[in-house]
């Protein structure tokens, strides 16, 4: 399974890459605001600065809604750099912009994606990724991860090839429940992704290890 950060920060994507586990990065709108990036000039500096921490795919999302806009914003990011992959909104012109940008050889992220019926759609569209939001969907009393589950019966089924990109991780176990379920990608923040090496008995064991090997050391 792929790993993805869920950020704009460009500390926090490098400390991942460092830690040697990522595999690319996801954006969105909200996340590069919380960043503090505005401005078209800053946030497609922003998007080159993020393609040349990572060998992976970078997700840059499009802001408009309408079919030819959503067109000429994504050809655009797309030539940014090799890495971008155009995000775009689980909507009729983004399904139809999606078959547009997969006819051009143009990688997508279909984003926004909260039923099994909006992840049939997508990848009929042949979009190279779909974002189901688990954690959003679990916010509101809905099972996010049986979410990962259908999705990966209907692509299996028929052998679509659009990558399951587990998205809205809110927490550890929600990467190892995805893992479970057959998910592609997750993406996450840092701090989920880290908490993946936590557990008390490793602390405690190698406490232990260290306290021995000084002890027999000192003798
Ligand atoms: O990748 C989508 C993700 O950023 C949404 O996460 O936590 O805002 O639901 P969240």
């Amino acid at each position: 399974m792929k790993f993805f950060i869920d950020t704009a920060n460009l500390s926090q994507i490098k400390e991942a890459h460092d830690m040697g586990v990522l595999d690319g990065v996801t954006t969105n709108p909200s996340l590069m605001a919380k960043e503090g990036i505005t401005g078209h000039d800053n946030i497609i500096n922003h998007y080159k600065a993020i393609c040349e921490i990572t060998d992976g795919d970078v997700s840059a999302e499009v802001i408009a809604t309408t079919f030819d806009e959503i067109v000429t914003e994504g050809e655009a990011l797309a030539k940014l750099h090799k890495r971008i992959v155009v995000k775009v909104p689980m909507i009729k012109d983004g399904v139809k912009a999606i078959k547009y940008f997969t006819s051009k050889g143009i990688k997508t992220n279909c984003t926004l994606v909260f039923s099994a019926g909006q992840a049939l759609l997508a990848a009929k569209a042949g979009a190279t990724y779909v974002s189901p939001f688990i954690g959003r969907l679990d916010d509101i009393s809905t099972d996010g991860l049986t979410l990962i589950e259908d999705i990966r019966t209907i692509y299996d089924n028929y052998g679509y090839t659009t990558q399951i990109l587990a998205a809205s991780v809110r927490h550890s176990m929600h990467i190892v429940e995805c893992a479970k379920l057959g998910a592609d990608v997750v993406t996450a923040p840092l701090s989920v992704i880290a908490g993946l090496l936590k557990h008390p008995l490793t602390d405690n064991g190698l406490a232990q290890f260290l306290a021995d090997y000084a002890k027999a050391a000192a003798k």
